[in-house]
């Protein structure tokens, strides 16, 4: 394969390059296939050329791409409109075009809210230990991970990092507005938070009007099993973040907020963010998924896979420590991280694609309508990997 020569080399890629996509199913130039239990990292929720979304995606393309913001959009308006509803909660949207700019966009309504909510301001936002919240200024600097941070600041202030819920509500003082977290930690190791200490959390940010932040860039669109992971905590976040699956591959970010007022005009916008196209997409990729959900085959899937999961961990005790995660995101633990890309390389290899996560966990993200005969390959060609490790 041709190196990239024209391209940063900002990516430690794998040999592979794919020329097309059918379901859960990815072909290379030679035409092997690959199952995909990685969904380009939870983007393609229906997988490839979902026949539905092609016809949607083609009809918008001969109406309008694209207006600006200067104008309303139809499509954006459904689409707010749809993503409030599945989500259960009493909000409004912003639209914008990746996971890092939904939470830029929380970051700066917190930071709004608190410069003008309480009589002395308040602008502190506490991450948690591993987080990953994006990879512009802020939202790295948001990023628990300190040895991210080296060569890029200096970074905006205000940033305080706790290594977990219960350092965190012991972190809040007077100049804090808000605690930003995943419910399950996407790039730190698939790891899910405690429900009682989030809900503790939630009733100690209400308490003092402090706002909590739910990052489900990763976690939503029902990667969870649910519209969203915050319904499974049955908590009520005052921002919510969203993006990766929304759109099934169209970029597309979304920042939900029960605070309608604080952002103005001018305060804040995107020239593409939520344009004709991605919301039209969107709002079709959304109503796939609701009645996916609604058929029972998405939770009986993620119980297949399960079974597959727990099948690895009871046979293979000397690789596997455990599984983590929910729904269909899912990590085995690894007893030995220097197997980490051997295991991702050998797997490629036999022809399935798995992530990483942290340092000793293997990641699976498999499109959201994976099929179980799709299941069942995948799993046979990683098992036989396992043997070989
Ligand atoms: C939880 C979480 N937040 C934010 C991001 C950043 O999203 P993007 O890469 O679309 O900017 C990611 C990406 O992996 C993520 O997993």
């Amino acid at each position: 394969m041709n190196e990239d020569s024209y391209l940063l080399p900002l990516y430690n890629r794998l040999n592979v390059s794919f020329v097309k996509g059918k379901k859960s199913v990815l072909y290379d130039e030679k035409g092997k296939d690959y199952i995909d239990f990685t969904s380009g990292i939870g983007v393609n929720s229906l997988g490839y050329c979902n026949k539905e979304l092609v016809k949607t995606m083609e009809k918008q393309a001969n109406k309008i791409l694209h207006t600006s913001n200067v104008y309303h959009i139809e499509s954006q308006e459904k689409c707010a409109k749809k993503i409030v509803e599945l989500s259960t909660y009493d909000m409004k949207c912003f639209f914008c075009n990746s996971g890092a700019e939904a939470n830029e966009s929380a970051i700066k309504l917190a930071r709004k809210y608190g410069n003008t909510a309480f009589s002395t301001p308040k602008y502190k936002i506490i991450t948690i230990q591993n987080s990953f919240h994006g990879r512009t200024i802020a939202t790295l600097k948001a990023t628990a991970q300190e040895d991210k941070h080296k060569y890029f600041g200096p970074y905006p202030d205000g940033f305080i990092y706790a290594k977990d819920i219960t350092e965190a509500i012991n972190l809040i003082d007077d100049s804090t507005v808000a605690v930003m977290l995943e419910l399950i930690q996407g790039e730190g190791g698939i790891y899910m938070q405690d429900v009682n200490k989030v809900k503790e959390l939630e009733r100690t940010l209400k308490n003092k009007k402090l706002l909590l932040i739910v990052d489900e860039v990763q976690t939503g669109v029902y990667r969870s099993g649910n519209f969203l992971m915050s319904q499974y905590f049955a908590i009520k976040p005052d921002i919510i973040t969203l993006a990766k699956g929304l759109a099934s591959g169209i970029p597309i970010g979304v920042m939900m907020t029960s605070l309608k007022d604080v952002l103005t005009a001018g305060d804040h916008g995107s020239t593409f963010g939520g344009n004709h196209f991605s919301t039209t997409v969107c709002n079709k990729v959304l109503d796939i998924l609701e009645e996916y959900l609604n058929s029972g085959k998405l939770e009986s899937n993620i119980n297949y896979f399960n079974k597959y999961l727990d099948h690895l961990v009871d046979s293979y005790p000397k690789i596997f420590l455990q599984r983590n995660g929910w729904g269909f995101m899912k990590g085995l633990v690894l007893k030995d991280e220097n197997k980490l890309s051997e295991i991702i390389n050998n797997a490629l290899e036999n022809g399935v694609l798995v992530l990483k996560s942290g340092k000793n966990i293997i990641r699976f993200l498999p499109p959201l309508t994976i099929s179980k005969k799709e299941i069942k390959e995948g799993f046979n060609r990683f098992e036989k990997t396992i043997q070989q490790s």
